[in-house]
């Protein structure tokens, strides 16, 4: 019988219990969707194989694509119009070569160089956070107060989102990313932004400055509508994501006081450790690796024909014992750089260099400044997002 899918986490600490079981049984597992079936990609080797994408799709435009499956009904007249609007400038969603004229004009601006210039400000804002947290008495929620609110002013600054419209801006993509709010709210919060976006370009373009929205209005290779789509992949990939890590890294170092310890002792191991917390957690798992074959294929042993849709399960991938050793076990110091947690190929994370600098800055500042932080709640009490796309916590009470 046909696996279904997608089955849901329960624990912070690990993926869905039934990965393990897919993982032995075959990479390659098939499941079905009220759509159609999909292929579910379980195995280390074989993710990479399918994210390197040599004959397979991500566009949804390819027929096939597994995102349709999860509804056997069409898209409305407005959705596919909401869809068509969205996906000018989503470069994530586009195949080669159409997707490299958009990559190219970014790679430059998330080099390690270019990172490493912006780690004085990320600096700026997580000591400013923690003063705030800190001149606020002994407890707080880490979610709102430090993991949501970091990653949510850098990509502010990343995108020269003026001062004053901080807290419309961070309002808005809260609505869009929480999904507990109503359906209607994330629609209306979604065009709120696209329209605010599609302003900032406008000022952006009467007097295009020197940061990233300026030099790719200089640059004169993307449209008006490319550029705010551009403008709102960013935003949407770069916050949630580095949004959950946040506390899921503070929680699971607390829980590992010995590691902990050995970090604060000797802060040159926080690479290394920011790249096991990826690993470990995969947010992301599955919900960025839709993908179509384009072509008949053997993947893992296994028929895979054209037009079939593939799942990659990331978080499988991640603690697949073919490529990491004792992967269900916590370790800062195993050398992870080759996990899957921000893909791999051509749609590898573009923000994966300022993505480890806010983890690094973001979780050794905390622990520096707040040297007796403690979780408040049990780890089976404390509200997880298991219904949500993107894995973390909706709350993490915590005192000092
Ligand atoms: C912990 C934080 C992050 C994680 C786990 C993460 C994960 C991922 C993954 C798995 C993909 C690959 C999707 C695919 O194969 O289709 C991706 C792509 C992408 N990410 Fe990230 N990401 C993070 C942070 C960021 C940040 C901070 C930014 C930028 C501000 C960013 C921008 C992007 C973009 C633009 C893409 C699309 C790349 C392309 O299609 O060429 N991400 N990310």
């Amino acid at each position: 019988m046909a696996q279904t899918f997608p089955v849901q986490r329960t624990c912070p600490f690990a993926p869905p219990p039934e990965y393990e079981r897919m993982r032995e049984q075959a990479p390659l597992v098939r499941a079905s969707l009220p759509g159609g079936d999909v292929w579910l990609v379980t195995r280390h080797a074989e993710a990479k194989q399918v994210l390197a994408g040599a004959g397979i799709s991500t566009s949804p435009a390819t027929p096939g694509h597994p995102n349709a499956a999860f509804s056997p009904d069409p898209p409305t007249p407005e959705e596919a119009a909401a869809y068509e609007q969205f996906a000018i400038g989503h470069f994530i969603d586009l195949d080669p070569p159409e997707h490299g004229r958009f990559r190219r004009l970014l790679i430059p601006e998330f080099t390690v160089r270019r990172v490493r210039d912006l780690r004085p400000g990320i600096q700026r804002l997580a000591d400013r956070l923690i003063d705030d947290m800190l001149a606020q008495g002994r407890e707080a929620d880490l979610v709102a107060a430090y993991g949501l609110a970091l990653p949510s002013l850098v990509i502010c600054q990343l995108l020269g989102v003026p001062y004053a419209d901080r807290e419309f801006f961070q309002s808005r993509t809260r609505t869009m990313i929480d999904p507990a709010s109503d359906p209607q709210a994330r629609h209306a919060a979604m065009f709120e932004i696209r329209g605010f976006l599609d302003d900032l370009v406008t000022t952006a373009t009467a007097a295009p400055g020197d940061d990233l929205l300026g030099r790719l209005i200089a640059g004169g290779q993307l449209t008006r509508d490319e550029l705010v789509g551009v403008m709102f992949l960013l935003l949407v990939a770069g916050h949630e994501t580095t949004a959950n890590m946040i506390p899921l890294a503070a929680l699971t170092l607390l829980r590992h006081p010995d590691q902990l310890a050995a970090l604060r002792a000797n802060p040159g191991g926080w690479p290394a450790a920011v790249e096991e917390l990826l690993r470990y957690h995969s947010v992301v798992d599955w919900v960025a690796f839709y993908r179509v074959a384009t072509e008949d294929q053997e993947i893992g042993g296994q028929l895979v024909r054209k037009g079939e849709g593939l799942f990659v399960l990331g978080a499988s991938a991640n603690r697949d014992e073919r490529a990491f050793e004792r992967p269900d076990a916590f370790d800062v110091e195993r050398g992870a750089r080759h996990h899957v947690a921000f893909g791999y190929g051509v749609h590898q994370c573009l923000g994966q260099n300022l993505a480890r600098a806010e983890l690094e800055i973001a979780l050794r500042t905390l622990f520096e400044r707040v040297p007796g932080l403690r979780v408040t709640m049990a780890d089976e009490e404390l509200p997880a997002k298991y219904d949500g796309a993107i894995f973390g916590l909706k709350a993490m009470p915590v005192m000092w």
